[in-house]
């Protein structure tokens, strides 16, 4: 917790690997819902966003086991009292900083990750109906792929909803509390009160030779899902 007026330091919390993903992350998937709406040929960029999304949640999967202090699940995952708890605090006068993601942020991550992967595991079995099916709708029947792609199309409206309040808490801690995470999630840099900045500079760093190996056989696994039917005939 902090008095306003108390002097902030800045001190790293997210690592390139978290930075690199969160960015990709967001141009695919403003990509995805672009061409997903258009349909068409566009189609066909659309799936391959979907799988460079799909690549990212595996990878971002893993990283929260084996990355940096803030990247781990760990770090982030809070009990619902503790979130009930901060909410609380912040929709008041007072600021709680974190080092990382904050109680209600690291669930909306979970939720974001989790529907990240269902709807992009969707895409890859679904049929719409006109000229366009995943990759692996064959080892389903048509009644079902056709199913699951009405599946897609709900939970892209949900996949919007949560990302449009994710992006709102981001600016309601611009505008009303005065905290800047969007800068950190460019520089990596967070502005802290002392005690937590000095916790920060001490926590443990995330490998990138190990966090490149890591998005190596995250690409390798989604080329073989995809690339499936024509591998194992
Ligand atoms: C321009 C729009 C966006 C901005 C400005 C933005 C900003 C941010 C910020 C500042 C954080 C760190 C929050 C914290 O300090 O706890 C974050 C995390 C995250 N955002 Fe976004 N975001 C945007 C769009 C999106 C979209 C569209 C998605 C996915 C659909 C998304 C998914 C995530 C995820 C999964 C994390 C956790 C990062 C990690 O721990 O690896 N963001 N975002
Ligand atoms: C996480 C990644 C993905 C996201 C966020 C996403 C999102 C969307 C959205 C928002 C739409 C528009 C739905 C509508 O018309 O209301 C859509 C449509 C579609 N998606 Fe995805 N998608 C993803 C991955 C995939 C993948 C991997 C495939 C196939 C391999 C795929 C195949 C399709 C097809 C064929 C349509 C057209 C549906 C139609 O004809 O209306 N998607 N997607």
């Amino acid at each position: 917790m902090r008095d306003s007026g108390q002097a902030l330091v800045t001190a790293p919390v997210w690592d390139a690997m978290v930075r690199v993903f969160h960015w990709s992350l967001v141009s695919l998937f403003v990509i995805a819902v672009i061409t997903g709406e258009i349909g068409g040929n566009a189609i066909q960029v659309h799936m391959w966003c979907g799988y460079g999304i799909l690549t990212l949640v595996l990878f971002r999967v893993v990283w929260g086991f084996v990355g940096g202090e803030y990247a781990r699940f760990t770090s982030f995952v809070a009990s619902p009292m503790r979130a009930l708890k901060f909410a609380r605090g912040m929709l008041g006068k007072s600021h709680e900083y974190v080092t990382g993601h904050n109680p209600i942020g690291g669930w909306m991550v979970i939720a974001l990750l989790l529907l990240l992967a269902t709807q992009a595991g969707l895409g890859l079995f679904s049929y719409d109906e006109i000229s366009t099916s995943g990759p692996l709708a064959r080892y389903v029947s048509e009644e079902t792929s056709i199913t699951l792609m009405k599946r897609h199309r709900l939970i892209g409206d949900v996949l919007l909803i949560l990302a449009g309040l994710h992006i709102a808490a981001v600016l309601f801690h611009l505008f009303v509390k005065g905290e800047n995470l969007v800068r950190a999630m460019f520089t990596g840099q967070k502005s802290l009160p002392p005690a937590l900045a000095a916790q920060a500079s001490t926590a443990r760093r995330g490998s990138i030779p190990l966090g490149v190996a890591v998005l190596g056989v995250a690409i390798a696994t989604v080329a073989v899902i995809v690339n499936w039917p024509a591998l194992f005939k």
